[in-house]
């Protein structure tokens, strides 16, 4: 069964595991696909919006009906536990996912999590290194007319963190070692908007100099030979 490629994508990256915590779940896609596929025990989905929540319920009620996924009507992790498994939290932007996790009364970082923010993946990689966060995999695909980030973590142990430059944070490790097709042609499709934005009249000093650096930025990442640009680890 397909949920399109960009669910489908998402749904690759999941581990089993004992509880699967779907946050933002609107249509429960992706926790039916963990329960068909006898991945998780339970699903807990959780949702802002009652008519998202009850598309979910619609979906899973055999799972409902028999225990084995539980709906919440409630904000970010209400209603799931510290210990949860497997999260994912996909389809919002990265600073309402920010919001999420530093919840002073429910936020935490998950066990495990697959994260696919729409924006502001920059600020989500920075917030997950310095808030106990650890990214094992973050990269760019292309899915449905659109160009996506995802980011594939866990929980920090024994104080361990990770070390990212500048670049690193805006355009993920993972995409300036391993340089897939998908984030190339994204990053040759900024650098040609960078352009278009500079040649524009009545540009402000502040606006001209922001874009000659992004452009900058985007030259080194596509410039480079093909073995990557990291500088640290
Ligand atoms: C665009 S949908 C994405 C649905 C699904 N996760 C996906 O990736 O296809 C975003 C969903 O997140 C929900 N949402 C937004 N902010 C939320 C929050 N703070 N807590 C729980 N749900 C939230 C919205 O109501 C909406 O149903």
């Amino acid at each position: 069964m397909s949920y399109g490629k960009r669910i489908d994508l998402l749904c690759s990256l999941f581990a089993p595991t004992d509880v699967f915590a779907d946050v933002g779940c609107d249509h429960g896609y992706c926790s039916e696909y963990m329960l068909k596929n006898g991945l998780c025990e339970k699903a807990i989905l959780s949702d802002v919006s009652k008519g998202s929540l009850q598309k979910a319920a619609t979906l899973l009620r055999w799972y409902v009906e028999n225990g084995r996924a539980e709906c919440v009507l409630g904000d970010g992790f209400a209603g799931v536990e510290k210990d949860v498994g497997e999260v994912v939290i996909a389809g919002m932007g990265g600073a309402e996912i920010i919001k999420i996790l530093s919840d002073k009364r429910h936020g935490f970082v998950p066990k495990r999590f697959v994260l696919q923010p729409m924006l502001n993946t920059d600020k989500l990689r920075r917030w997950l290194v310095e808030n106990g966060g650890y990214i094992e995999r973050d990269f760019t695909f292309f899915a449905d007319g659109k160009y996506y980030d995802v980011i594939v973590g866990r929980r920090a142990q024994g104080g361990e963190r990770q070390t990212y430059d500048e670049l690193a944070f805006e355009f993920g490790k993972e995409n300036l070692t391993v340089r897939g097709e998908d984030f190339l042609a994204r990053v040759r499709k900024l650098l040609t908007d960078t352009e278009r934005f500079l040649a524009a009249e009545n540009l402000s000093a502040a606006s001209r100099e922001e874009l000659l650096a992004r452009k900058k930025r985007l030259e080194e990442v596509l410039k480079n030979d093909g073995k990557g640009i990291l500088r640290s680890t």
